[in-house]
């Protein structure tokens, strides 16, 4: 997965793009590169490292005047990063620039074809190939770029977002997309590209998505034809009104990006459940379950497919719907789930949670569920995004762009769109009381100022992760509905800070892990009053007599855990399923100062990319 951004138009393009590329390293970056137009030279400059590098190295070596350019974020696929595969890439005949984010799976073939008519590659990468491939069939056939773009397209295998310009057409860039996000923002007489609205924000609130197989033609100062790739029909282009800002895509005077969105949870919260959670009249209102309410009350069971914290926001709904709306629900690896031929049928309803929506394995997952015929809703954070359009129905979780990687956000948002499908479809079949339905409401509305006060325990989680921040392995306990919550604490400092650290259900300690305790080995429990908590309590004592170090996330005011562990941090009381999203609140703190501390690059984490849209 990469980010590609591109302009044409009146200004003055290098700024344009080097900011975008900035905004889209969340997607990638392993190497950047950016190739200018002046209407005489093309002029490109690439490297591997961040955009920062980039930037430093091209105002060095290239003039950067030219009103059209294209410019890449990478993340390799085929190739280690090195200055020669970073993208752009040239045809051999120095005519054609390209960048692509995805992966042409059948490009072995076509490059051995290629090198065959004489054609010869510098880099490793499958856009290489591409390029000289759009080169082979414009010479060949005598074709103009946008032509030879689209023949070119339908002998290839995989996925695809592209921009591609030719030095004989000045005022032209060519896009197309298959599998691979790719937006353009509709200027005065100017055009933007990129893989999602963020870099061109500030210039247009205008974007058409295109779909996949969709390619279209950008001349600069007219309009943009659409066509299908495979058949060639035009498509009518339709132009959404953008609801980003500015302000939501920068940092807002945090250190990172991490850090202000833990600290938007309490809106992001309460934006999910804006217009939904209608606690005076009794009511939820998704539309995306209204809409389907007979598929939901007729299925067997829920599959929910997801990766990484996704997958733990789905564990979280395992519990809640279990327990509220009491339907059977299946928690699956999209990865593993797509390759192992599972059994679906029409009555199964499946739920695809992904931030992004352009998580490769998720797509998969469901493509497969839909062509056993399953009704498909996806819980999406990205609008317009893959996994939306792919899904039958869906509702999006309102966050916001979420772009440190290391997901913070999107997780709780994620539980609480759950828990609203879950309320929804309890109260329909009747498995909650309407008094409980109330009193859930009405618990639900209090989780934003909750998560507020969750939030001041900072300055204590931060003495904290300096005790411990040089530990070499965490372990991180919890039960029932706080049990995925122990697995994403430990995701969470895995990622960011690169300590081992390990998720358990607390009992399952003493069936393995219990050997690893020792006075150097921190262990985070979640034991919070509700549910499991004398169990836990026990649990803990466990620890402590094997010397272990004990973080307890508690219920404020509790007085057990307080005496046995090493350090308590508080969170507000609610009810038991509510607890996920206060209770990860501390443990999203805890890595992100360990990582700070550790002097880790926070928001870009080694061998990581925000949206993994290869298997
Ligand atoms: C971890 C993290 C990843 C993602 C996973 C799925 O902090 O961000 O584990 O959760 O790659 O991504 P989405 O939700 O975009 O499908």
């Amino acid at each position: 997965m990469c980010g590609i951004v591109g302009y044409i138009g009146h200004r003055e393009a290098y700024p344009i793009v080097i900011k975008g590329l900035q905004r889209l390293e969340y997607r990638g970056y392993d190497s950047a590169g950016i190739a200018l137009y002046d209407g005489n030279n093309i002029k490109l400059s690439k490297t591997k490292g961040k955009v920062s590098d980039l930037k430093d190295r091209l105002e060095s070596e290239i003039s950067t005047d030219g009103t059209l350019g294209i410019g890449h974020t990478r993340w390799a696929t085929h190739g280690v990063p090195n200055d020669v595969n970073s993208h752009p890439h040239y045809s051999n005949s120095g005519d054609l620039v390209i960048i692509h984010n995805g992966i042409i799976e059948n490009y072995d073939s076509l490059r051995k074809e290629l090198i065959k008519r004489g054609y010869t590659f510098k880099s490793d990468t499958d856009t290489e190939v591409l390029v000289n491939l759009i080169e082979d069939v414009k010479k060949n056939e005598k074709t103009k770029l946008g032509k030879a773009v689209q023949i070119a397209l339908n002998q290839v295998v995989g996925a695809y977002a592209i921009a591609v310009f030719d030095k004989n057409k000045p005022n032209e860039i060519v896009v197309a997309r298959l599998g691979s996000p790719l937006a353009i923002g509709i200027g005065d007489d100017e055009f933007f590209i990129a893989s999602d609205a963020s870099p061109f924000i500030e210039y247009t609130k205008n974007a058409i998505y295109l779909e996949d197989e969709e390619m279209a033609i950008i001349r600069r100062g007219k309009d943009i034809k659409i066509r299908k790739i495979k058949n060639d029909a035009l498509v009518d282009p339709y132009i959404q009104e953008l609801q980003l800002n500015l302000e939501q895509i920068e940092k807002g005077g945090y250190d990172h990006f991490m850090l202000k969105e833990i600290y938007e949870q309490p809106d992001a919260i309460l934006d999910t459940f804006r217009g939904r959670l209608l606690s005076n009249e009794a009511m939820i209102k998704l539309a995306g379950v209204e809409d389907n309410m007979k598929k939901f009350l007729a299925a067997d069971r829920i599959i929910v497919v997801a990766c990484g914290t996704s997958w733990h926001a789905g564990l979280v709904a395992e519990y809640i719907f279990e327990d509220l709306a009491r339907i059977p629900v299946e928690v699956e690896y999209a990865s593993e789930f797509r390759y192992r031929n599972p059994v679906i049928t029409e009555k199964d309803v499946v739920i695809a949670i992904s931030q992004s929506g352009e998580t490769a394995d998720t797509l998969a997952a469901i493509k497969l569920a839909k062509s056993k015929d399953a009704f498909v809703f996806g819980v999406c954070n990205v609008v317009g995004s893959s996994i939306a359009r792919e899904t039958d129905a869906g509702a999006y979780t309102h966050a916001g762009p979420e772009i440190g990687v290391a997901s913070t956000k999107a997780f709780t948002t994620q539980i609480t769109v759950l828990t609203l499908m879950a309320l929804r479809l309890a109260r329909a079949k009747g498995t909650i009381s309407s008094s409980e339905f109330r009193h859930h409401l009405i618990e639900l509305e209090t989780i934003p100022s909750k998560v507020e006060e969750a939030l001041k325990s900072d300055t204590y989680v931060q003495t904290i992760a300096d005790i411990y921040k040089d530990a070499t392995n965490f372990l991180y306990l919890g039960r029932g509905f706080n049990f995925p919550v122990a697995l994403e604490g430990a995701l969470k400092l895995k990622e960011i800070s690169y300590i081992h650290a390990e998720g358990y259900p607390a009992a399952e300690m003493k069936h393995g892990p219990i050997a690893l305790i020792d006075e150097n080995m921190p262990i985070v429990v979640i034991a919070t009053k509700k549910g499991h908590y004398e169990k836990v309590v026990s649990n803990i004592q466990e620890i402590k007599s094997r010397k272990g170090k004990i973080i307890g996330i508690v219920t404020k005011g509790d007085k057990s855990v307080k005496d046995l562990a090493d350090h308590v941090i508080e969170v507000p009381e609610t009810i038991e399923c509510l607890t996920p999203l206060l209770t990860t609140i501390p443990l999203q703190l805890l890595s992100y100062h360990i990582a700070v501390m550790l002097e880790k690059n926070v928001d870009q984490p080694r061998n990581l990319a925000k949206s993994v849209t290869v298997e």
